[in-house]
């Protein structure tokens, strides 16, 4: 038995075991019809999300953005860009969320700003050395005349994270050059950003998910990584999660968090931050978290598991061992804006399907908070055929690895594209929906019996009202089961819930566990057990 000790569980620690829903605001609901996911449609879809049966919505960046990194690139932190709406749109928008009793957690982008942001321009148009440009990272070049880049780093999106302005000399940008990073050694950054964030505590934001938050501080002297992708064949981003980079996760980043945290706790209500965090043990990711720092860092190990029972099992010890370390619950995920989507990381077709359902059954079924990503509670998988004129992801053309297939409008009704992803009559969408997706809408999912939608919903009203799954804190105990079988049960009171996973290549029988609550897949009877046939999962309650 692994314990995930917390203390008893509060309306201020609502995050604590929550399901979070994450909304790609460009791709959600298109209010107005120009093709284009905004504030509005949220707002009219909230209804939607509440009777799925979540917590939280996160917003990924609404912000004004010439959208060259979706959004990822903010030009003003403090207003909506009229692509999705207006600072109006999103009070409305909060009002509703919170009268039916759901959270906002919204995306802050502290590493970089948009090279369209106002400092970087005026660090533009001041001379090297200037007040404006000690803002961002600048450096002179190598080389006889400074033509080579400061040192060997890479960006994340491929190719150097340097590049050279008319007057000679470099910026960093660990992303798109229209990404500049931010020097956040520099005092005025710091307090730009803590009154950014107060700007969205008063407007009611119930959180934040800190993006790119081991990026911030970079190793004194900037120094080499020491292999490239030129000389080696491997691109340094590969290390991310692996070994140390000296562009991320330096020791100094904590203390920016150690500054917001009492920010965070000066507001009523359990206002809260999670780390997308990227840190070469579970150990040191589990250093942004704790009561004086950040609330909570994805496991993108659990993302990362491949499709075996081994796997997962490592996964899930793992962080829960790292929870109880640190004094909270693991914070699990399977698919976001930035991963190929979980249904086709299993295979694709009817296998993927069928492996998501139960991975999502599997996840539900942990102690700690969960993030779903839009579409994944209607088993879309990623669309992997989209024209290459109409993918927009920056990576896209420095690496030819694209993020847009996870980013595809969600289909809502009807039977041509975009399936009601806009106002009646609409035929416009950013990207293109698959004509199988018809299949898949809210609409065709609602009320049948079996389909993805339904399986969430399902999990979601037992997830909410069993009392072994409410809690947060009493980790899970790990059951006999053959190979390829995950069985662990979580107990409150009398009432023990087991789930069971079958990763093996046969149907397994299950007994002795009770009466099954909600399956993946259907359940045959045998004797006094249910047969759980392959790439299934079923929860089962006893008393
Ligand atoms: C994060 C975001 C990703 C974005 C990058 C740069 O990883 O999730 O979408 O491209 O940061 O901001």
């Amino acid at each position: 038995m692994i314990s995930t000790a917390g203390p008893p569980h509060t309306d201020d620690d609502w995050w604590r075991s929550a399901v979070v829903y994450q909304v790609y605001v460009r791709s959600f609901a298109d209010s107005d019809g120009d093709g284009t996911g905004d504030l509005q449609g949220i707002r009219h879809r909230l209804p939607y999300l509440r009777d799925l049966g979540v917590d939280a919505l996160w917003l990924t960046p609404f912000y004004t953005s010439p959208m060259v990194d979706g959004g990822y690139d903010v030009a003003d932190y403090r207003d909506v860009d009229p692509m999705f709406g207006t600072l109006a749109d999103f009070d409305a928008m909060i009002t509703d969320a919170h009268a039916l009793g759901l959270r906002i957690i919204i995306d802050l982008v502290p590493n970089h700003t948009s090279s369209a942001h106002r400092w970087f321009t005026a660090a533009l148009a001041t001379g090297p050395g200037s007040p404006e440009r000690a803002r961002y990272l600048f450096a002179e070049g190598q080389g006889a005349h400074g033509e080579l880049p400061p040192n060997d780093w890479e960006s994340i999106f491929g190719g150097p994270a340097w590049t050279r302005i008319a007057d000679g000399q470099w910026y960093l940008h660990l992303f798109d050059p229209a990404q500049p990073d931010l020097n956040w050694r520099h005092p005025e950054v710091r307090a730009e950003f803590e009154d950014v964030l107060r700007f969205w505590l008063d407007r009611g934001v119930d959180g934040f998910r800190i993006d790119v938050a081991h990026g911030m501080i970079k190793a004194d002297g900037l120094p080499d990584v020491g292999f490239s992708t030129i000389t080696t064949g491997q691109r340094q981003v590969e290390l991310l999660g692996k070994g140390r980079l000296p562009y991320f996760d330096q020791d100094e980043v904590h203390e920016i968090y150690r500054a917001w945290r009492p920010i965070l706790d000066s507001y009523p209500g359990g206002r809260m931050a999670v780390a997308e965090a990227w840190a070469e043990t579970p150990q040191r990711l589990a250093r942004y978290i704790g009561p004086d720092e950040l609330h909570q860092a994805f496991s993108f190990d659990f993302l990362d598991a491949t499709w075996s029972a081994d796997s997962f099992r490592k996964v899930i010890d793992t962080a829960l061992a790292e929870a109880t370390v640190v004094g909270a619950p693991t914070t699990w995920v399977l698919s976001n804006h930035d991963k190929q989507r979980h249904v086709t990381r299993y295979g694709d077709g009817a296998e993927g399907l069928r492996r998501a359902r139960a991975a999502s059954l599997l996840m539900l079924a942990l102690p700690g908070c969960a993030y779903l990503y839009q579409g994944e509670e209607l088993g879309l998988p990623e669309v992997l055929d989209l024209p290459d004129e109409l993918r927009q992801d920056p990576a896209f053309l420095r690496t030819g690895e694209s993020r847009d297939g996870c980013r595809v409008p969600i289909p809502w009704s009807g039977e041509v594209a975009p399936y009601g992803f806009g106002p009646a009559g609409s035929e416009l969408s950013w990207l293109p929906a698959p004509t199988t997706w018809r299949a898949l809408s809210v609409a065709a999912q609602t009320g049948v019996p079996g389909s993805t939608l339904e399986l969430y919903r399902a999990a979601l009203r037992i997830r909410h009202a069993h009392p072994a799954l409410a809690l947060d804190a009493d980790g899970v105990t790990w059951l006999e089961s053959g190979p390829g079988v995950l069985a662990f049960s979580r107990t409150a009171g009398d009432t023990t819930l087991t789930c069971v996973v079958n990763l093996s290549g046969a149907p397994v029988l299950i007994d002795g566990y009770g009466q099954p609550l909600v399956a993946s897949d259907t359940l045959t009877g045998q004797g006094s057990g249910h047969l759980l046939p392959v790439d299934a999962a079923a929860w089962l309650e006893r008393h």
